[in-house]
């Protein structure tokens, strides 16, 4: 019986694992789930429901109650305040245990996928054939998204998105529940001096080298 080709994607925000995971599954053809979607849309639906973002109890709710339409809406699920939103709701139990099952079983479709996040390697699907931690500093991570965020007429400064920057890595990384780290089996690129199209490059050769070890 042949392995199916999972593809986990860790690392901090802006390192380049987006971009990263979603040429990864277009290159083997498979189908790509970006996990930070899920927080990102948890943190927004507890706002839109009046919520705080204290309530631990209510942003397991609205995980809970979650639903794939609840994805689509992308333009505002990667605003800045979306991904402060999702990095206080990531922290709590309640909401990580809801998203579990439905990651679980994307991972577990027959063929492969590829799944982008900060726990895919360690906790959502610790026997992926392929495991990448991607990084950058977070001085480089804060120019991308300031680029990116600028670019559709966000209005930030730099210097406020490094400090977004730092204060997220610190939350994802310091949490008890499932916090941000490199799997011990899990390959580390460092993005930091490197464009897309060397660091995809980087990345489909551990994923080759991967392969090779699983006889895939
Ligand atoms: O990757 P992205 O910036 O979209 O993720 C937003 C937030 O969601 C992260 O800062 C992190 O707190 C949380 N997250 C997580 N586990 C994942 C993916 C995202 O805790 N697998």
């Amino acid at each position: 019986m042949t392995h199916p080709l999972i593809i986990a994607v860790d690392g901090p925000a802006a390192s380049g694992k987006g971009t990263i995971a979603a040429r990864l599954a277009q290159t083997y053809g498979l189908p790509h789930l970006d996990t930070g979607l899920l927080y990102r849309a948890v943190g927004m639906g507890l706002l839109d429901r009046g919520g705080a973002l204290e309530d631990a109890t209510l942003a397991g709710m609205v995980a809970g109650g979650l639903d794939v339409r609840d994805l689509r809406d992308s333009e505002r699920l990667t605003s800045r305040g979306a991904g402060e939103a999702a990095s206080r709701v990531a922290g709590y139990p309640g909401v990580r245990a809801a998203l579990l099952e439905f990651q679980r079983s994307f991972a577990g479709q027959a063929g492969g996928a590829v799944l982008d996040g900060r726990d895919i390697g360690t906790v959502i699907a610790p026997k992926a054939v392929a495991k990448l931690f991607i990084t950058a500093t977070p001085e480089v991570r804060a120019l991308r998204r300031w680029k990116q965020l600028t670019g559709r007429g966000e209005v930030i400064a730099y210097q406020d998105m490094l400090a977004d920057i730092i204060r997220r890595d610190e939350r994802d990384a310091g949490r008890g529940a499932a916090p941000m780290v490199q799997a011990d089996d899990a390959v580390l690129l460092d993005t930091t001096d490197m464009d897309i199209e060397t660091a995809f490059d980087a990345a489909r050769r551990i994923v080759e080298a991967a392969r090779v070890r699983h006889g895939l």
